[in-house]
């Protein structure tokens, strides 16, 4: 079995993050959405991985690939030169399947619960095309499947008015051989993108055998800045405490995982907290539901509910349910309740006196 997964597209909804951090690679509880995605992929041993990307987000994409140690599994990178669809995203990448069974992936998707019970049931029922759905209260919010007696599916539609089902499309599906020409032959569709449903409605239209398969966990599409910080709350439900960093006189509940060679000094952590290699922490109060990436230096702070990534300074400021994106400088930034920002890389956002202290 082989794997595409899907991290092109715009990103539109994490702007202005997503002008210079692919959504994909947004890191979620310390690790980027995408390495989370490889990792499902491996545990059921599918390790034949293909990415489609933009021509912008490529070399982020191969740094990922490095920076995660995935460069052992040979992981091609292949680039979609217009974000014209995920059939368009997936067309791309057909050459490489070469018409072998194979899971497409959409690479802001991310679920617990694994997937190997899609491509299992995929394969022992001999199926066209698997699709992972979850059971959802209020579907028109939703692409969904319409399921016949006979168990297959008949019908996919787009956010229904009047849905006939609550089985909404999650974002991994499993793709038989022989589908691929049916793929290229999808048109664009009213949104003026070649849509995979419409890929998996051609199936069924020509008699083909199309199943569903049940998510056991939860899932979500990280595609706005609340999706992306609920799914880490959510992933930080399981972190397990660890202490590879150093800890002085510092204040500690709930778990945290504080990576080797990052440092607390006289500050106060309420797990869950993820420090990556070298963050330091100095005074304040982090936490609960906070990672903060390698590197950055958070002093005299309070955060909450947050991502800080790599490289970026956050001092003497109070926020809650923010994303600061790489190498960035926050100072002085409070207000009451805590501020709220959502902010690319290299970027400054700096308040009062403390202005020019670094
Ligand atoms: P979407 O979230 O539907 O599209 P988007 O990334 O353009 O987001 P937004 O609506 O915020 O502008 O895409 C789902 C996944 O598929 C995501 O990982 C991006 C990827 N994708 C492609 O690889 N190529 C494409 O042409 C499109 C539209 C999406």
């Amino acid at each position: 079995m082989k794997a595409v997964i899907l991290a092109g597209g715009q990103g539109t909804r994490l702007r202005p993050l997503t002008y210079s951090v692919p959504k994909q690679l947004v890191p979620i509880a310390g690790r980027p959405v995408l390495a989370h995605i490889v990792a499902n992929l491996e545990e059921c041993g599918v390790e034949d991985i293909a990415i489609v990307t933009s021509p912008e987000a490529e070399a982020a994409v191969r740094q990922m690939i490095s920076d995660e140690g995935l460069e052992r599994l040979g992981i091609e990178v292949l680039i979609q030169n217009s974000p014209d669809g995920l059939a368009a995203a997936y067309e791309v990448a057909l050459d490489w399947v070469a018409d072998e069974p194979c899971v497409l992936y959409l690479g802001d998707c991310l679920l617990t619960g694994g997937i190997g019970h899609v491509i299992s049931e995929h394969v022992a029922g001999d199926f066209d095309a698997t699709i992972l759905v979850a059971e959802v209260d209020d579907p028109s919010r939703y692409g969904i499947v319409e399921v016949a007696d006979s168990g297959l599916i008949e019908r996919l539609v787009e956010k229904p008015t009047e849905p006939k089902s609550n089985l909404a499309i999650v974002g991994v599906y499993v793709f038989g051989s022989g589908t691929s020409d049916i793929v290229r032959a999808v048109e664009p569709g009213f949104r003026g993108e070649r849509e995979i449903t419409d890929a998996l409605q051609a199936i069924v239209d020509g008699g083909g055998r199309v199943a569903e398969s049940r998510l056991a966990g939860w899932w979500i599409d990280t595609g706005t800045p609340p999706d992306v910080l609920n799914a880490q709350a959510l992933l930080l439900e399981g972190l397990e405490t660890s202490q590879d960093g150093t800890l002085e006189g510092s204040d500690v509940t709930g778990s945290v995982f504080v990576a080797e060679g990052a440092s607390v000094e006289g500050a106060v952590l309420v797990g869950p907290v993820v420090l990556a290699e070298g963050a330091v922490v100095r005074g304040g109060t982090v936490g609960p539901n906070v990672s903060v990436g390698r590197g950055c230096v958070v002093e005299s702070s309070t955060i909450h509910n947050s991502i800080v990534m790599s490289g970026s300074i956050v001092s003497t400021s109070h926020l809650s349910d923010s994303i600061v994106g790489p190498d960035s400088e926050i100072r002085g930034v409070q207000g009451q309740p805590d501020v709220r920002l959502i902010v690319g890389a290299e970027s400054a956002i700096v308040s009062g006196e403390s202005s020019h202290s670094g």
